[in-house]
């Protein structure tokens, strides 16, 4: 009875705490997944006339698929004469690739891996999980520590073989963009020296603190507060929503357990002699035990009990608005140009709140002193949101062991800053630079000994 009296406090407690942050109204509740087919499932045959194929497959993170696009480039045309049973087939060097905050591999990346699988390179873009395609609830889980996990799987999963003997293990490379260009920097500080080929950081994320602050100089102490408060406010919905299912599951267990003491103990008045003996005890206890298997056989079943839907919030807003990211007018068009016209997934511009509580420990920079990797950085010079002076520091603290030589002459990492803002990188002359840069950097990593050059402008024509 003492224990059925805490969980009940336990659970008024836990309503009183929702109801001291209310539900608000620039959040939304709850997110249903579509699993409606769209575009981003549809694969790319030789019959496309592309120079690769383009197939979905299926990894595993921590209990959960992950889905992800595998560019295959085309084999080279046999001359005339051969007959194929030449030399040992050559094996597809890999370069993994995930996208940013809130979003999927359909939002742009397919024309970076165009670019990759056009010059020879075999390409696996995978979505996290709870987003796009790939499985895991509640959707839309936006959290650097998962995401971590996720490309540490990734990872393992290629370096394993996991994609096949045509694919080589050895020559694997990490490409991220925006804050999964900081993933890939972590990912990489933790793998032996050699084994990854190269890694290419493209205006990356690399300082939570920084960034943290930055956020508040811009929109103000009472409008950052409100973020980490809608943070909280999901933490506890969770956490309510979690222990309420837990009472629910106890006190049907209880109802159980009753049921069998009472059917198991003799029935009160049926030997006189025990009356006599325990006389109005008994008959308490038992009406007790009758009351209260009564009131828990009207408990509703478990699945019924109610489930507080998760809290979003916007990852994506106009200045003013409770978002991560705030943007003006013509930088929120700008993110939107490179996404699709359907989303996989039934995707919207919200992550989980309790993503504000996470990121601003998130700093990537520090992993960077630990890359032996070759790295690519891609800046933007008018990024606000990944500044290009932070991207400047990270090539800097690469370790001098850090051998990017290219014909001798060795620098720590490769810079290649565009003059344009962060979304802008993703778009029109900015995006086939980088592309450009990145192509090459990549060859010379990967596949030292290909001879051909894809004119990387004509990829891009999608
Ligand atoms: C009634 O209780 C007495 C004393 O506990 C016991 O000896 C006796 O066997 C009981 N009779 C029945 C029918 O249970
Ligand atoms: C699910 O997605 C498909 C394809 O994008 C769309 O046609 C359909 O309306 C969506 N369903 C819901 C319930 O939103
Ligand atoms: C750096 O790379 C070059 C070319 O790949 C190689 O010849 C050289 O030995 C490497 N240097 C170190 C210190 O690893």
């Amino acid at each position: 009875m003492a224990s059925l009296g805490l969980l009940l406090a336990l659970a008024a407690l836990s309503l009183a705490l929702l109801l001291a942050v209310p539900p608000h109204h620039e959040l939304s509740y709850g997110f249903q997944r579509n699993t409606t087919a769209t575009a981003a499932s549809l694969p790319i045959t030789p019959a496309d006339g592309l120079p690769y194929t383009r197939r979905n497959i299926h990894f595993d993170s921590h209990g959960t698929t992950c889905d992800a696009w595998l560019y295959t480039p085309l084999p080279p045309e046999q001359p005339a004469g051969a007959d194929g049973s030449g030399g040992p087939a050559a094996q597809f060097p890999v370069v993994i690739m995930a996208h940013g905050l809130g979003a999927q591999k359909e939002m742009g990346l397919h024309r970076f891996a165009d670019a990759f699988a056009g010059a020879g390179l075999a390409v696996m873009v995978f979505d996290y999980r709870t987003f796009g395609g790939s499985d895991g609830e509640p959707r839309h889980w936006a959290s650097p520590r998962r995401h971590l996990d996720d490309w540490r799987a990734a990872l393992r999963f290629v370096k394993s073989g996991g994609l096949g003997p045509e694919y080589d293990t050895q020559k694997v490379g990490l490409w991220g963009t925006s804050y999964a260009g900081g993933h890939v920097l972590v990912v990489a500080s933790e793998q032996a020296p050699g084994s990854l080929a190269a890694v290419v950081s493209m205006i990356p994320h690399l300082d939570g603190v920084e960034a943290s602050k930055a956020s508040v100089r811009r929109r103000g102490l009472a409008a950052s507060l409100r973020l980490l408060g809608a943070g909280i406010h999901d933490r506890l919905r969770a956490a309510a929503s979690d222990l309420l299912q837990r009472i629910a599951a106890w006190l049907h267990a209880q109802s159980a357990s009753q049921g069998a003491m009472l059917d198991q103990a003799p029935p009160y008045g049926r030997n006189v002699s025990t009356v006599g003996r325990t006389g109005l005890k008994g008959l308490v206890s038992e009406v007790d035990g009758r009351l209260r298997q009564a009131l828990l056989a009207l408990l509703p079943p478990v699945s019924s009990w109610p489930v507080l839907e998760p809290a979003y919030i916007k990852v994506v807003g106009l200045v003013g608005e409770l978002a991560i990211m705030q943007l003006s007018p013509v930088q929120l068009m700008a993110y939107f140009a490179k996404h699709p016209t359907e989303y996989e997934g039934g995707w919207r511009p919200v992550i989980l709140s309790r993503f504000t509580l996470e990121t601003s420990s998130y700093s990537p920079i520090k992993s960077v002193p630990r890359v032996t990797a070759p790295v690519m950085f891609i800046s933007a010079l008018r990024d606000q949101l990944c500044p290009a002076e932070q991207v400047r520091k990270a090539a800097e603290l690469l370790p001098t062991s850090n051998n990017n030589s290219r014909g001798g002459s060795s620098s720590r990492g490769e810079l290649v800053e565009l003059d344009c803002t962060h979304f802008d990188a993703y778009l029109g002359e900015h995006l086939v630079a980088a592309t450009e840069s990145m192509v090459q950097f990549l060859r010379r990593h990967m596949q030292p000994s290909a001879e051909v050059s894809v004119p990387v402008s004509d990829a891009m024509s999608e």
